[in-house]
Parts: structure tokens; C-alpha cells; sequence
């Protein structure tokens, strides 16, 4: 857990974030020391040249990471205890809108405002790249902050370097996610160490990267990444500086249940290098040896002069759409195939071009003749689960890793995990007699009954989707 209490006050960090340029606030942290008090680091900042101590002005409530055990299957507890401002979260609240509100701000001041919204249950999502500007601008606003890392297992020793002199830095711990040991050795052993060279970095990528993404996220209602547009043409371009996230979910659970700020969105890649220099962040030094973008060791390299960073990053894959999962709601639908936001997405007359979703071998894809069968018997060997969908819709994409994990859970277990591709031609069918209403549809096949029963709710995390199946077989 990183977290970082100042003496500053709210008001004050507030004021600075309002500061139009950074520059004026290198005085304050170069004279910031660091104390402890058992794990909580105290940060207290000093008057400059009078070297007069600013006591801390407001007190903080202490109270361990661990209080709610829900939070625990998330980002591991750590015996450090967090002193949190009140969260003065509104449930109704329009991120839209802020976004707008917020689009001209400076990086400090959304993450002034992210910070005061959430509390501690937001974290900055750090990959040990440029992104360190995050944790510095999150220690200039004055607030306390956590920040977790990803550990595939296959980073650069110069990222775990830069861990250690960030936590050493900011008096933080970095609260790590580690992939499950049993999936990387069920990978490993199978298909050997650089499988993503041969089949694609999506598999890899989803047990090192996406799945403890999700396990992590799970305990929080709001995380920071240091997503820019500049940086991928093709799927960053629009992201806003803070959105619902249309991907993954927070502590409640169910769509909309997680928030997603990029304080960056707006900056370039050079104004960032240049706020790193003057404020004298350590940085990776993979980056004095022309990398741009890292990621882990075997799926990045260095740039040329002139090359986008991104070709640094699997560059043996389609240059088009380099998102490993982490960011999948950036990916974009091809022509025609653009949603309405509320899962009924228009026809996509060109969603032949956007590739196929579920795609594993534990998800059965049903022609319309097996659909059709599925739904005459009356007695069925085995129960099934299966999703009606359109591999367009961003929503079905949404949920694509925890069916996926849903048909792994479940394979051998009686019960059957399909697909049915119910756009384009199939939808009048799949509408009229499989009670499609809007993508994604989830649909239970009893064993004994031709009746299919719909899955009611908005969640659609594995526990959820398992404890109806559960409910039902
Ligand atoms: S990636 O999806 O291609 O790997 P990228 O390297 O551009 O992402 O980083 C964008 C943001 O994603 C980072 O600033 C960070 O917030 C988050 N991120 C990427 N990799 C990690 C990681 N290993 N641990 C934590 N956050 C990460
Ligand atoms: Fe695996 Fe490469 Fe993805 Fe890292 S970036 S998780 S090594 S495929």
C-alpha cells in the first residue's frame, strides 16, 4: 500500500493543483521530509529557507487498509494503516459531465479531485514507466494515496529498480498483484515460455495482466492511469480525463461500478518527460536506452528515432489495436458498428471486420441449427449456459474475460458454456424465440425444462454469473 500523508492541507494542495504550471511548486517538494510513525510515513513539508516546520493541520482518522474483509481479495493488506480523508462519493454522480468540467484542468488538479472524491478506495495504477509522473503529482496535492503494480513475473530488472526508488522516494509500499501461480504454470508447461510470440500476447497477457487487473480492481471504486492520447493514435485518441469504466468493475459490483481517471489524458509525452525532469522523479533507466513505452521484457523493445512508441510494444503483432486488456474499452468498433450506450447496439453492417469474442475452447459456438436443438429438448444430457451476443458490442466485450473464466471454472463441472452470435440475420430469431433483448443476453438451459431461464442482473463478474448457474443447475 502506498500511501503518503502530508501536512499540508486539502485547501492548500487544492489552490496548487489550481497552479497553471508545476514549476512553481518545485521549491515545496524538494524540502518535503519523510518521518515515520510505525509503517505510516508522515510526509511534513517545511518552509523553505526558514526551515520552520508545518505541523499537520488536519487530523486523520487511522485506520487499517484491511477494516472491510471485502477489500482484502483485492489489493493485498499490508500492515500500514491508512489515514483517509471522509469519501465524499455521490452515487448519482455525472462523469460525463466532470470530464467536460475537467477537460481543461492541469493533471494536478484532476488528481486532487480524483483523490478527495475516493478516498482510499481509489489507487494509481503505476506500470514502472513514464507513469511516475502519477505518483508525483498525487504526492504534490497533499493527499494520501495508494498505488499498485502489476508484477507479471516478466518485467525488465531496471522496472523492479525503478519500484524500489519510487517506494524508497515517496516513503511508500507499492501493493503488487501477482498472476495465480496455478494459471501461469498451466500456460508454461503447456505451451512454454514465449507462447505470445507463436499465438498472440491476449492469452499471456489475460493471466499475467488482466485477471490480478481485476482481482485488484475488485476492491476499489475508482483507479488512476496514466493513459495519454498521444500515445496510441488508434485506440487512445479520445479517452477523457475521467470516465465510468466500460470494462471492468469496483467494490459494488455491476456496471458503472468503478470509475476511471487519467489525469494524463491531455498532456504529451514530452510535457511529461519535462515535468519528470524538473521535478527530478526517478525514472526507469530503460528509458536512456531509447525505450518509450515499457511493458514486460520479452513484449517490448527499444524505438528509433521517429518511430511511435507503441511499435516498441509486441511488434509482431497488427499495429492497429495494442491494447493487451487493461484498456480494452479504448478498442473501437469497426465502421457501422457503433453502440447507443445502453446495450443495444445499432446493426453493425461491417462487423464482419471486428474479430470474434469468447473465443476458447471451453465456450462451445453455436451454429443456429444447435441453438434451435438446444431449445427443442426437453431433456438435456447436461444444463447450458449460453450467451447471445454481437462481438461489436462493447458491452459483450466488457464481459468477454469473465465468461471466459466462467467456461474454465465450469468446464468439467456437467455444465456447458456456449455461444450464439445473435446479430446481423439471427437477430429476429434470437429476439422472438430466445428473448433477446439487448447484447449481451445470458441464458440458462435447464436440464429438465426446454424453458431457457434470462440472467436478471446488470453484474457480470464470474462469482455472479457462477452463483446463478449454481442456483440453477
Ligand atoms: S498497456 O495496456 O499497453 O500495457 P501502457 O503500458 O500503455 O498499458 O500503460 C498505460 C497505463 O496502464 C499505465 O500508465 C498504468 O496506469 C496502467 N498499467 C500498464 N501496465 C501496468 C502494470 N504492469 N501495473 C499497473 N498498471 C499498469
Ligand atoms: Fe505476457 Fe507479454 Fe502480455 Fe507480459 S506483455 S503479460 S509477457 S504477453
Amino acid at each position: 500500500m502506498a500511501l503518503a500523508v502530508t501536512s499540508s492541507s486539502a485547501a492548500a494542495a487544492a489552490a496548487a493543483a489550481k497552479s497553471t504550471s508545476f514549476f512553481s511548486r518545485i521549491g515545496s517538494s524538494s524540502d518535503t521530509k519523510v518521518s515515520q510513525i510505525g509503517s505510516l510515513r508522515i510526509l511534513e513539508k517545511t518552509h523553505g529557507s526558514n526551515g520552520a516546520l508545518n505541523l499537520p493541520q488536519r487530523r486523520y482518522l487511522v485506520r487499517p487498509l484491511n477494516a472491510k474483509s471485502k477489500r482484502n481479495d483485492s489489493i493485498v493488506p499490508l500492515a500500514a494503516t491508512i489515514v483517509a480523508p471522509e469519501v465524499t462519493e455521490k452515487e448519482e454522480e455525472d462523469f460525463e459531465q466532470l470530464a467536460k468540467n475537467l477537460e481543461n484542468a492541469s493533471p494536478l488538479e484532476i488528481m486532487d479531485k480524483a483523490l478527495e472524491k475516493f478516498g482510499s478506495d481509489i489507487a494509481i495504477a503505476f506500470s514502472g514507466a513514464e507513469d511516475v509522473a502519477l505518483i508525483e503529482y498525487a504526492h504534490l496535492t497533499g493527499r494520501p494515496y495508494r498505488v499498485f503494480s502489476l508484477d507479471t513475473g516478466r518485467l525488465n530488472p531496471e522496472t523492479y529498480r525503478l519500484f524500489d526508488a519510487v517506494e524508497k522516494r515517496y516513503g511508500i509500499r507499492i501493493e503488487y498483484m501477482f498472476p495465480d501461480a496455478v494459471e501461469v504454470q498451466g500456460l508454461v508447461r503447456t505451451k512454454g515460455l514465449f507462447s505470445f510470440y507463436e499465438d498472440g500476447h491476449q492469452e499471456c497477457c489475460r493471466i499475467r495482466k488482466v485477471r490480478p487487473l481485476r482481482r485488484a480492481l475488485k476492491g476499489l471504486r475508482a483507479w488512476i492511469t496514466g493513459q495519454r492520447k498521444d500515445q496510441s493514435p488508434g485506440t487512445r485518441s479520445e479517452i477523457p480525463v475521467v470516465q465510468v469504466d466500460p470494462v471492468f468493475e469496483g467494490l459494488d459490483g455491476g456496471a458503472g461500478s468503478l470509475v476511471k481517471w487519467n489525469p494524463v489524458a491531455n498532456v504529451n509525452g514530452n510535457d511529461v518527460w519535462n515535468f519528470l525532469r524538473t521535478m527530478d522523479v526517478p525514472v526507469n533507466s530503460l528509458h536512456s536506452q531509447g525505450y518509450v513505452s515499457i511493458g514486460c521484457e520479452p513484449c517490448t523493445r527499444p524505438v528509433l528515432p521517429g518511430q511511435h512508441e507503441r511499435e516498441g510494444r509486441w511488434w509482431w503483432e497488427d499495429a492497429k489495436a495494442k491494447e493487451c486488456g487493461l484498456h480494452k474499452g479504448n478498442l473501437k468498433q469497426e465502421d457501422g458498428a457503433q453502440t447507443n450506450g445502453n446495450g443495444n447496439d445499432a446493426q453493425a453492417n461491417g462487423s464482419a471486420a471486428v474479430a470474434d469474442i469468447f473465443n476458447t475452447q471451453n465456450v462451445v459456438s453455436l451454429s443456429r441449427a444447435g441453438i434451435e436443438n438446444l431449445a427443442k429438448l426437453e431433456d438435456r444430457k447436461e444444463p447450458w449456459l449460453v450467451v447471445l451476443y454481437a462481438p461489436w458490442c462493447r458491452f459483450c466485450q466488457a464481459m468477454e474475460e469473465s465468461y471466459v473464466d466462467l467456461a474454465e471454472n465450469l468446464a468439467g463441472s456437467g455444465v456447458k458454456v456456449g455461444k450464439f452470435r445473435a446479430d446481423g440475420d439471427e437477430k429476429e430469431y434470437a429476439k422472438s424465440e430466445l428473448g433477446l433483448g439487448s447484447f449481451p443476453t445470458i441464458l440458462f438451459f435447464p436440464k429438465h425444462s426446454s424453458r431457457p431461464i434470462k440472467y436478471p442482473s446488470e453484474k457480470r463478474d464470474v462469482d455472479s454469473l457462477l452463483a446463478f448457474v449454481n442456483a440453477l443447475r
